[in-house]
């Protein structure tokens, strides 16, 4: 008897415990609150903060400073980003996406023959937009937080200043840089050990990172963007022909933007406005999307991917031709996302693939590479916060600044640097994506909050340069048209078409042979890719009042709860 109970306080345990914590690709509930990050550590900050009595904004502002430490990738302070809130049933974005600098000029990444140059636009110190990270996480904390910067930064200031232990992960996506880390200074002072790569179960310590995340702690946003930060930050752009000047940093500013708030069925989708291409963009495919009826066996068939195919590639040639900084480039939203649009869409997409060119054949040449991180934030009340951020490639273009302890994003890289010529990810741009002094540039950067009765539905973001909108995209409709969970739903095999180049780019083991032979016979190529994306996603069960999540199978990060 005394045995039976036992097991049955176990088994009673497990299943009701409020908290669980698994590793990434798992299925995670919890009653109260939960944060899905990349990495475990920032999750887990985040969570103290929601114990703490802390709601959503805080706990994701003190997430974000925390990754700065913890996923040095793509966690930043030297980057950008951007952030779609649902509080109190207001929904609203803050765009801190990086500025060129007021010395850029159109021209300035192309090299003496006038061809896109890969050394400007990605490694050298012209790549580096004005960062928007640290303006972004304070404009959000003061707006909408109940914490004060001290109590939600120091946890990240722990992290640097006392360090954590590497693990296998982490360790593994330092060193795959290591001969770009040792080729700079800075930068292998801090993420090699003395000129060695690193060790996994060291203790990885950021003290220069400690002391500027304090210089924020003390003084706000002017401990970033004035003072001894702004004195280095010049300095070094200029001994590095960069053009970043004190002007720049200084009147750098988080933008609070109306979201693109678009349906589907019963569901309000909250999206990010442009600079971002991915609120239009996954409005857009949606509406169409709309008009079709899927079954449940219909999933992942070579109609259902064909169909969704051809709907993207005029997503994105729209995204090509019209979607910039709307602040320098009138963006026509409303007539992207009008009925007549998605209506001519629809009518066009037949049995057969489009050839790309015939939908829009703008000489654009596609320039956009590769890291990024999203996390997703729900406190008790179902206040939500959806959160990408970026430094564009990998640890962005692998330059710590010297005695700031951070890295410096590549994102001038996401401009069209030359009409018609693709970047980084091969996505090309247009007059709308231009270089100019204080713009911002184009981002497919996704953070999302689905609706259902006015409330929070489904969380979820993901990193992938221009194939985010699409991963994110499908994750939308896995969970809202097949009624899948969260992990599956995340975990599900995708695929991606960007117009341009005109191929579906799929999961390799993601589609069986006879999927891709009728692909090709509907006039396809077909392109293989280990993955696509990585989401972070929190799914809201009204009917047991829990919270689900789940951090990609194809990452390292985690779902914490409480
Ligand atoms: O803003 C953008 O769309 C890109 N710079 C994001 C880069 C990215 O997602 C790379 N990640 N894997």
């Amino acid at each position: 008897m005394t045995q039976r109970l036992t097991y049955s306080s176990i088994i009673f345990l497990l299943l009701f415990l409020p908290s669980h914590k698994y590793a990434s690709g798992e299925l995670v509930y919890s009653q109260n609150g939960m944060v899905v990050s990349a990495s475990q550590t920032a999750s887990e900050v985040g969570v103290d903060i929601l114990k703490q009595g802390g709601n959503a904004i805080d706990a994701a502002v003190a997430t974000g400073f925390a990754l700065a430490v913890t996923y040095p990738s793509a966690g930043n302070i030297g980057g950008g980003g951007f952030m779609v809130i649902n509080i109190n049933g207001h929904n609203t974005t803050i765009d801190f996406r990086e500025t060129a600098p007021f010395a850029a000029t159109e021209k300035m990444l192309l090299d003496e023959e006038g061809n896109y140059n890969t050394k400007k636009s990605l490694h050298e110190w012209t790549s580096v937009g004005i960062p928007g990270s640290v303006a972004g996480l304070i404009y959000a904390l003061e707006k909408y937080g109940t914490m004060n910067l001290r109590e939600v930064i120091q946890p990240a200031i722990d992290l640097a200043e006392n360090g954590f232990v590497l693990d296998y992960w982490l360790t593994e996506s330092i060193n795959k840089f290591y001969s770009s880390f040792s080729s700079i200074e800075s930068s292998k002072n801090i993420f090699t050990n003395k000129g060695d790569s690193l060790k996994m179960n060291s203790l990885f310590v950021q003290k220069d990172l400690a002391n500027t995340l304090k210089l924020i702690r003390d003084n706000g946003k002017d401990g970033f963007y004035k003072g001894i930060i702004a004195d280095i930050f010049v300095e070094q752009s200029r001994n590095n022909n960069g053009l970043i000047s004190y002007e720049d940093l200084e009147n750098y500013k988080a933008i609070e933007r109306d979201p693109i708030i678009s349906s589907y069925k019963e569901y309000q989708i909250i999206g990010m406005p442009p600079p971002s291409a991915g609120g239009i963009g996954i409005a857009q495919t949606l509406a169409v999307l709309e008009k079709y009826n899927f079954t449940k066996e219909q999933w992942a068939s070579s109609g259902y991917i064909h169909t969704i195919s051809e709907i993207l590639k005029y997503v994105y040639a729209d995204r090509a031709e019209y979607i910039g900084d709307n602040d320098f480039h009138e963006v026509p939203i409303d007539y992207l996302l009008s009925e007549n649009h998605i209506n001519d869409i629809y009518s066009k997409i037949s049995e057969t693939a489009i050839p790309s060119l015939e939908i829009n054949n703008i000489h654009y040449f596609p320039s956009e590479k590769t890291e990024t991180t999203h996390y997703s934030v729900i406190d008790r009340d179902g206040n939500a916060v959806s959160t990408t951020v970026s430094l564009n490639s990998s640890y962005g273009n692998k330059i710590v600044l010297d005695g700031a302890g951070f890295l410096l994003n590549n994102h001038m890289d996401d401009f069209t640097a030359k009409v018609g010529v693709e970047n980084q990810f091969g996505i090309v741009g247009s007059e709308a994506n231009k270089i100019a002094p204080g713009k911002r540039m184009l981002s497919s950067m996704s953070p999302t909050i689905v609706l259902n009765d006015d409330k929070p539905f489904l969380i979820l973001g993901s990193p992938g340069g221009s194939t985010i909108i699409t991963s994110v995209l499908q994750v939308i409709i896995n969970v809202l048209e097949f009624n899948m969970n969260i992990r599956d739903a995340i975990n599900a095999p995708r695929f991606h078409h960007q117009w341009l180049p005109d191929e579906i780019v799929l999961e390799s083991y993601g589609m069986t042979e006879d999927v891709k032979f009728n692909l090709i016979n509907r006039g396809h190529k077909l392109k293989e890719i280990s993955i696509l994306g990585r989401v972070e996603g929190i799914l809201f069960d009204k009917h047991n009042n829990l919270y689900w999540g789940s951090s990609d199978k194809r990452g390292f990060g985690k779902a914490v709860g409480y």
